[in-house]
């Protein structure tokens, strides 16, 4: 199957590099603001992520055990960057581009570089950045394509965005959910 593999929600790089690691002869394209994560919408997304956004605001998010929070620092894209580089992999800006931004704004830039999408993986928590992401890729995911969504199961925002797409899309069917909600293109 043609295409690349596409991330959106990368913070400090640890499934991008994955997928970058393995991409084969498929470009990489990641996607993130590489700071502090917008804030959700109380309405969509309800009060878990208000609850967790309320203290990543407050500046008092902690990360992986005690570590800094990502969304603080001001160099997290050469982090991502130098992380991959450890890994083997060179980001390009060609075959391997990490797009800094907001999602609405640097999608629509690049969009005509990739035709075609045979992965995707959407980790960007809320229900607008999860609806907007969908819609945007789903006329070039192939067939067979996959598409991951991790927070299906964590916040109910993106648990509605998913549905709400699904609803829209027969062209896409639940493949697996285990953790993340992973669907294939028919
Ligand atoms: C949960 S983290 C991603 C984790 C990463 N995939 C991993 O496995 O380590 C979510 C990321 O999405 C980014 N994000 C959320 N909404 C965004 C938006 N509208 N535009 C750009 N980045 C966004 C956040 O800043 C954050 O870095």
């Amino acid at each position: 199957m043609p295409g690349a593999i596409v991330e959106f929600g990368i913070a400090l790089g640890g499934s991008a590099t994955a997928l970058a690691t393995r991409r084969g002869d498929r470009s990489f394209h990641g996607f993130d603001v590489f700071g502090q994560i917008p804030a959700p919408d109380a309405a969509k997304d309800g009060e878990r992520a208000v609850r967790r956004y309320a203290v990543i605001a407050a500046g008092q998010s902690r990360g992986i055990r005690g570590d800094d929070y990502y969304g603080y620092m001001t160099d997290l894209q050469q982090r991502v960057t130098a992380t991959m580089g450890e890994h083997g992999v060179t980001v390009d800006g060609r075959h391997v581009a990490l797009h800094r931004g907001l999602f609405d704004e640097t999608w629509p830039t690049v969009a005509d570089r990739i035709p075609a999408i045979a992965v995707a993986h959407i980790d960007c928590d809320w229900h607008d950045p999860v609806a907007y992401c969908l819609a945007a890729i789903a006329p070039k995911v192939q067939p067979g394509g996959i598409v991951v969504l991790d927070d299906y199961l964590d916040y109910e925002g993106c648990r509605a965005a998913v549905d709400e797409f699904l609803g829209d899309h027969p062209e896409f069917v639940r493949r697996h959910l285990d953790g993340n909600l992973s669907l294939r293109r028919v």
